[in-house]
C-alpha cells in the first residue's frame, strides 16, 4: 500500500515529501478553502513538489461543467488527477475524461456498487471514505475490503484509495483489506512514526551515551 497525503496545505506536502515515503496528493474544496489561496496556483506550487498523483476536486455539479473544468485543472501538469464526485453526472465526466487519457479520481464512495460503476466507467482511482462511514455507525473497513475483492475478481485496474482516514489502525486495516493506497492527514501521518518504546529508547540510549566513562 502506498501513502497519499490528504492536505492542501503546502507546508504539510513538503514535510511529508521530505520524509520520502509520499506518493500523490489529495485535495478536496474543504481543504483548499481552509487555506484561503487560488486554487490553481497551490495546484502549480503542490505539483511542483510532488511527482506522484495529484488529485483535484471539481466543484461543477452537471457533466459538461466537470468537464471543462477538469480540462482546465488537467493542464496545469501531467500529474494531476480529476477528483469528480460519484453521481450520475460524475461517471459521464469520467468516461469522457478517460477518453482524453485524463487521470479520474472518484470520490465520495459509500458502497461497493458506486465503485465498481466508477471503475467501469474508466475511472483511475476509486475513494471509499472510510471515517464518514464509522461515524454513522457502519464499518468503513468492510468496504475496502469487498471492493478490493470484486476488483480482484473481475480484474479490475482501478486502484482503491482508503480515503477519510482518521488515526493510524485505519491505516493498517486499510493495508490489510486490500487497499493500494491510503490518503492521510498529516497528523496521521505523524502518528505513525510514533511509539512510547521507540521514544523511551532513544532516551536511554542517550543517557548511557552520555554517563560513558
Ligand atoms: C479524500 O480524498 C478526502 O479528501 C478526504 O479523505 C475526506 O476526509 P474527511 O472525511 O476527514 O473530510
Amino acid at each position: 500500500m502506498k501513502f497519499f497525503i490528504d492536505t492542501a496545505n503546502i507546508d504539510e506536502i513538503r514535510s511529508a515529501n521530505a520524509l520520502g515515503v509520499l506518493a500523490g496528493v489529495t485535495t478536496n474544496p474543504s481543504l483548499v478553502a481552509k487555506e484561503g489561496i487560488s486554487f490553481h496556483e497551490r495546484l502549480t506550487e503542490i505539483t511542483e513538489e510532488v511527482s506522484g498523483s495529484v488529485s483535484a476536486e471539481v466543484i461543477s455539479e452537471d457533466a459538461e461543467g466537470m468537464i471543462r473544468e477538469g480540462k482546465e485543472l488537467a493542464a496545469i501538469a501531467p500529474n494531476i488527477t480529476v477528483k469528480v464526485p460519484m453521481t450520475l453526472e460524475g461517471l459521464k465526466a469520467v468516461k469522457a475524461f478517460s477518453d482524453l487519457n485524463i487521470k479520474t479520481n472518484v470520490t465520495l464512495i459509500f458502497n461497493a456498487n458506486q465503485a465498481l460503476l466508477a471503475a467501469r466507467a474508466g475511472a483511475t482511482y476509486v475513494s471509499p471514505f472510510i471515517g464518514r462511514l464509522d461515524d454513522i455507525g457502519q464499518d468503513g473497513m468492510t468496504l475496502v475490503s469487498t471492493i478490493a475483492e470484486i476488483f480482484d475478481r473481475h480484474g479490475i485496474q482501478s486502484e482503491i484509495i482508503a480515503a477519510s482516514i482518521r488515526h493510524p489502525l485505519h491505516v493498517i486495516d486499510a493495508a490489510l483489506n486490500g487497499a493500494h493506497i491510503a490518503t492521510i492527514p498529516y497528523k496521521v501521518l505523524e502518528q505513525l512514526v510514533k511509539h512510547p518504546l521507540t521514544d523511551q529508547g532513544i532516551e536511554k540510549f542517550l543517557s548511557d551515551w552520555n554517563s560513558k566513562k
